[in-house]
């Protein structure tokens, strides 16, 4: 399709094929001598969904990240509305504590650390900071990282080696997974959750090689489907087959359970896992992230060891206080409140999507997937959704299966019951009318799109 074909069909308000079909895997290994020139094809995809207001990504705020906001689109258009699209699962970012501490670190320390922490990048704050992390995880060592994806990335990089394995689920977040790969190529996904899939992989892996280390790598939440692994089943087969296990914290630690340990404390495994790993970006108000060991041996190594540390500047003095007071805050009354306040709109919120027929996926957390299907159809929906004053994240394949795309909405515990009924109104008003429009396409041929019965919900829209 040329430029002209393009500007014709946006005006005529008739999304091409193109901009309904596809995915970004398409582009992933461009092929060809030019290494600049041949990402064109991508641009030139995206640019089309972004003329007919398809591409629901790359959008940014305009006012804080709170439970209604301003945003807006990469194009340029303003969205306004109540927020499900930001990760601040207890609404700290905009604490009054909060900002009061970040504002006391600038005054007192200025706005930088300055250097890696191998050299001279720790501060004042960032000790505190693995201070306070060791405490709420009994005493554990604790290494800081710039951000979540480093924490995960160092994690897996910095203990394994070419001849060791990585066991790992195969939904296992892409940090995970590009730290395996710069570690080695002996690498093993076994089906997600499945633990009868990680004991065969581990038995096969240990009949061939007893000498070299293995490490089972998976989340205490899985972010795209909301679900969350038998971690004590998993420390059994480790067990049996003299494998360490690492879980991934990033979205529950500190917003799930009573003590706000997440899954690791409410199946009493904290003490029980060797590598935990936890960011600050979803629950503590800022960029970062955590690993934490149970030797100081093991912590000092990856200090020297895992790149993302020994590599990059350290966390800032600001971010360093700003994450130990969003801890304060967790381990206090008020994040127990704030937790319980988090925990009863999701239930309701998934309870109101169950009455008026969508499909929430997966267990209760802070994020709450809910099932479109078809990509042509969910990005129709996407627009619908935010033209109505609602945001919320599209996720598609690759991100999740092929025909599985699904509203990520991420819920705060400063949400109201009024905030989650506009979004379940909405979110239904929006499927439903993005049903019709991609029959239409269908019907009219204009878009040679997967037929709508992909999607369950069109069943249950459709009675309801
Ligand atoms: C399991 C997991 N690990 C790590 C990260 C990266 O964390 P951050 O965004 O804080 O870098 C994410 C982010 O979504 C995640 O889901």
């Amino acid at each position: 399709m040329n430029r002209d074909d393009i500007a014709g069909s946006a005006e005529k308000n008739v999304i091409p094929e193109a901009a309904l079909t596809g995915s970004l895997r398409d582009y992933r290994l461009p092929a060809g001598s030019d290494l600049i020139g041949r990402v064109d094809g991508f641009y030139e995809w995206q640019d089309l969904r972004r003329q007919h207001n398809v591409w629901p990504y790359a959008r940014s705020t305009a006012s804080a990240p709170k439970t209604h906001c301003t945003a807006k689109t990469d194009a340029g258009a303003e969205i306004s509305g109540v927020n499900f699209a930001s990760q601040d699962y207890l609404s700290l970012s905009s604490h009054p504590a909060i900002k009061e501490a970040a504002i006391a670190a600038i005054r007192d320390y200025g706005v930088h650390s300055a250097g890696s922490a191998a050299l001279l990048g720790n501060t004042k704050h960032s000790l505190a900071l693995e201070d306070t992390i060791s405490d709420f995880v009994n005493g554990r060592s604790v290494v800081l990282y710039p951000s979540g994806w480093s924490a995960g990335f160092a994690a897996v990089q910095g203990l394994v080696r070419p001849n060791d394995h990585v066991v790992m689920d195969v939904l296992a977040h892409s940090c995970l997974q590009e730290g395996a790969r710069a570690a080695t190529q002996n690498i093993h996904f076994h089906g997600h959750l499945n633990v009868e899939g990680l004991a065969r992989r581990l038995q096969r892996i240990r009949a061939n090689d007893a000498e070299n280390g293995i490490l089972v790598v998976t989340e205490s939440l899985f972010s795209m489907h909301s679900d969350t692994p038998d971690i004590a089943a998993l420390r059994n087969v480790c067990d049996q087959y003299d494998a360490k296990l690492l879980v991934d914290c990033a979205h529950d630690f500190g917003c799930i359970g009573d003590d706000g340990l997440g899954h690791l404390g409410l199946q009493n495994m904290l003490d029980k896992v060797d590598v935990i790993i936890g960011s600050f970006s979803k629950t503590f108000a800022s960029n970062g992230g955590f690993i934490a060991v149970k030797t100081r041996a093991m912590a000092e190594y990856l200090k020297y060891f895992s790149a993302t540390q020994t590599f990059s500047n350290a966390l800032s003095p600001v971010q360093a206080a700003t994450v130990r007071t969003a801890f304060e805050i967790v381990k206090s009354q008020e994040g127990k409140l704030r937790r319980r306040r988090l925990m009863e709109n999701i239930l309701y919120m998934r309870s109101e999507m169950t009455k008026v027929g969508l499909e929430a996926l997966g267990d209760p957390s802070a994020i709450v997937p809910v099932r479109v299907g078809a990509e042509g159809l969910a990005r129709i929906a996407a627009r619908e959704l935010a033209s109505m004053g609602a945001i919320a994240n599209l996720v598609e394949y690759p991100a999740v299966p092929q025909g599985g795309a699904r509203f990520r909405v991420q819920v705060m515990s400063d949400h109201t019951k009024e905030d989650v009924d506009q979004l379940v109104h909405h979110m239904l008003k929006s499927m439903r009318s993005a049903d019709l429009e991609f029959r239409s396409y269908r019907e009219n041929d204009h878009a040679a799109a997967p037929a709508p019965s992909a999607s369950k919900w069109t069943v249950t829209s459709n009675a309801a």
